[in-house]
């Protein structure tokens, strides 16, 4: 399996957002993570639809769109329509989760789940055969630039094992105080795809950082 980076665009710099998604475009990233943010779900109000649209025209690399909203399955299909790739959707306080995730498939999307820090790896066992991607928060969603937090490499042993017991094709992913000090060690555990905000965005030279994460 390959190593993926997902730069995400919370930490572009909005200004100039198509030079941002245009240098991920030459870079070794495979795909281009998007946090949607509602105010409710985390204390914080990201971006949505318009922007989700804007970059799909200028980027063909994979987009990974990371809800963090009440009531996701309202909103699927104008992820869709608007260009995502993937939606990863929480599972703390979404009581019908297996529908929700069904719906994200059946529009031809990959679907991912999301755990927050506090939540037990064990509470997806009953579902990582439907699902195409495990994410795993490493800082309590809402905001860039948080710090990693350790007990996340036990939580990915955990996952790994998980996935290798129910023998699926789930990738595995981190999300959350990534930089070049710890991707190294998440790969190595066995982590597919890793988030990486300002990291990547806040460094001198972000494509040269990506390279780097992928060494
Ligand atoms: C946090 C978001 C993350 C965030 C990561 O709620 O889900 O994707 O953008 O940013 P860094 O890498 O700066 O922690
Ligand atoms: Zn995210």
């Amino acid at each position: 399996m390959n190593k993926i980076i997902a730069p995400s665009v919370l930490s572009a710099n909005f200004l100039h957002l198509e030079k941002d998604i245009e240098m991920l475009n030459e870079s070794k990233a495979e795909w281009i993570h998007f946090d949607v943010m509602d105010g409710i779900n985390v204390p914080n109000i990201s971006f949505g639809f318009p922007i989700l649209k804007a970059i799909r025209k200028i980027t063909t690399k994979f987009i990974d769109v990371h809800l963090m909203i009440e009531k996701p399955e309202n909103y699927i299909e104008e992820f869709k329509k608007c260009g995502a790739d993937g939606i990863s959707i929480h599972i703390e306080g979404n009581h019908h989760i297996h529908s929700i995730i069904s719906k994200i498939k059946t529009l031809g999307m990959k679907a991912g789940i999301v755990l927050n820090p506090g939540t037990p790896i064990s509470s997806i066992k009953n579902i990582i055969q439907e699902i195409d991607l495990l994410l795993i928060m490493s800082v309590n969603p809402g905001f860039g630039g948080q710090k990693f937090i350790e007990g996340t490499y036990d939580r990915v042993k955990e996952a790994k094992e998980l996935i290798k017991k129910y023998k699926t094709n789930t990738l595995l992913q981190i999300d959350g105080g990534i930089g070049l000090n710890n991707t190294k060690k998440l790969f190595e555990l066995g982590a597919d795809s890793l988030v990486s905000g300002s990291a990547v965005f806040k460094s001198e030279n972000p494509k040269f950082t990506i390279e780097k994460m992928l060494e």
